[in-house]
């Protein structure tokens, strides 16, 4: 997305503003301003967005120029528009709000908040010990400048460790090092996607790479998921004629549908990318927070014999995401091609957070465990709750990773989001996974919170539901909603 967008891009981001099934309705004005503060409080429309002349969205939404008057008028109340007379308005972030780690707003005194919002862990018991072992080992680095543009021998050694026993020889020369996998993944696209180039995702992904999928202005094709994850024949096939210069996907626990990619289809895509020049990013975010105890397919790179993989990972997944520390895992050469396009941008990672990730995975097992314990728990809670709470919801119950992909009883999650903040829950509305708003009949659940949390949780999402079913439109539509 630009920095303008037209009414035509707007009116596709907005879908069904305003016509909220069973819902008195409020005025269209109201419904509006109400929807364009959920684009922008689900990040979906970001800040700094010149948004269209009012008679441009008028004619786009077919209503009358005063509604959108009205509705632009309630945003700069609210503080969500900027206007300067001549040049237009601006998206802007209201007095009382930040924006969170999920890349999500939310008011600035949010500690009551129950945030479903980011599927993210607190930090293990174990961090402290770990941090504290690196500090002694820092001495060790303190001699040279402290720039490892690769990163650290010895954290490249572990995480070579790491695919080795997952079955998939790897040398340290073929691993770097970087801030995360978002750091990672924006790395790659740097150096594999041209501007303008053709990337197929999953629908839904992960929506932070569809923002670094939009920062190098890529050509975004989607592959659809379904109740059972992939369709084998409809991917192979896509790949093979539509020819992306890269595909990104997350074949372990996928974020937000959980769905885990068999073996046949590793070797097939891997395949079928070889034969299309496609490159290959995988993403192995969650791939050690298996839940079923089952044996876990290959990495897909194991089925790769010419180097078109590349896969990324971190350890904020299993261990703690304010670490920063994520990496690569590429063919030497490629590795090299990395870190001379880091020295433009961040140029090394930090050495003691280095320290603390090789400390971290010396204690994988037990971590690891200890996480797969509780993520089962709170997983099986949060299924619990939904199925008394909310019955005609669905979802497949995902073996790993962090969160439920639930199918809603209608369209309505990007509105549900916004009546569940005002009762005390942050949700990322199904809409955030996917392209121009489709996705409104689900809604992504993590189960990263403790059990009784996320039954409160479950709680006051369905009387979000049954308030936006029922409760008068001018209680909802109050000016004082959040975003
Ligand atoms: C699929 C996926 N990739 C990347 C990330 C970002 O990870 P990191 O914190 O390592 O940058 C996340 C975090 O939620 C994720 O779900």
């Amino acid at each position: 997305m630009g920095t303008a967008l037209r009414g035509a891009q707007l009116a596709r981001l907005l879908g069904h503003w305003h016509s909220l099934p069973g819902r008195r309705r409020s005025p269209d004005y109201a419904a509006l301003a109400g929807a364009v503060r959920g684009l922008l409080a689900d990040g979906r429309l970001p800040l700094g967005v010149r948004l269209p002349a009012e008679r441009e969205l008028a004619e786009s939404l077919r209503v009358s120029r005063t509604t959108v008057s009205a509705a632009y008028g309630q945003l700069r109340d609210s503080g969500h528009l900027t206007s300067r007379r001549g040049a237009g308005s601006w998206t802007t972030l209201p007095p009382g709000h930040r924006v969170a780690s999920s890349g999500l707003w939310t008011p600035v005194d949010d500690l009551d908040l129950l945030d479903l919002g980011c599927a993210a862990l607190p930090a293990p018991p174990e961090l402290v010990g770990a941090a504290q072992a690196a500090v002694e080992k820092l001495p060790r680095y303190l001699g040279g400048a402290g720039y490892h543009p690769v990163g650290l021998g010895e954290l490249r050694e572990a995480v070579a460790a790491g695919y080795a026993a997952r079955g998939l020889p790897t040398t340290a020369d073929q691993i770097m090092i970087t801030n995360g996998t978002q750091h990672a993944l924006d790395l790659v696209l740097r150096l594999l996607v041209p501007g303008g180039a053709g990337v197929l995702v999953e629908s839904p992904t992960y929506p932070n790479a569809l923002a670094a999928l939009a920062a190098r202005r890529a050509r975004v094709t989607t592959h659809g998921l379904g109740a059972d994850g992939w369709d084998a024949e409809l991917l192979v096939g896509t790949i093979r004629q539509s020819r992306p210069a890269l595909a990104y996907l997350i074949p372990e626990f996928q974020n937000p549908t959980g769905h885990l990619m068999s073996a046949d289809l590793r070797e097939r895509v891997v395949l079928a990318a070889q034969a299309a020049g496609t490159d290959l990013v995988v993403d192995e975010s969650f791939v050690d927070l298996s839940l079923a105890g089952a044996p876990m397919p290959p990495p897909v790179a194991a089925f790769d014999r010419r180097s078109r993989v590349v896969s990324i990972g971190g350890v904020s997944k299993p261990y703690w995401g304010g670490l920063r520390i994520g990496w690569v895992r590429a063919s030497a050469p490629t590795v090299q091609r990395l870190a001379a396009a880091r020295v433009g941008v961040d140029m090394a990672s930090p050495v003691l957070d280095q320290l603390v990730a090789v400390e971290l995975l010396a204690r994988a097992a037990g971590i690891v465990a200890a996480r797969r314990r509780a993520l089962t728990d709170q997983r099986d809670a949060l299924v619990a709750a939904v199925r008394a709470e909310l019955p005609e919801w669905r979802c497949t119950v995902p073996t790993g990773g962090v969160t439920l992909w639930m199918e809603l009883d209608g369209p309505v999650s990007s509105a549900l989001s916004r009546a569940a903040e005002r009762l005390g829950v942050r949700l990322a509305p199904g809409p955030r996974f996917g392209l121009d708003g489709t996705l409104e009949r689900f809604l992504r659940l993590p189960y990263t919170l403790p059990a009784p949390a996320l039954v409160d949780a479950v709680g006051r999402i369905a009387a979000a539901r049954y308030d936006l079913e029922y409760a008068p439109a001018q209680d909802w539509a109050a000016p004082q909603v959040f975003a």
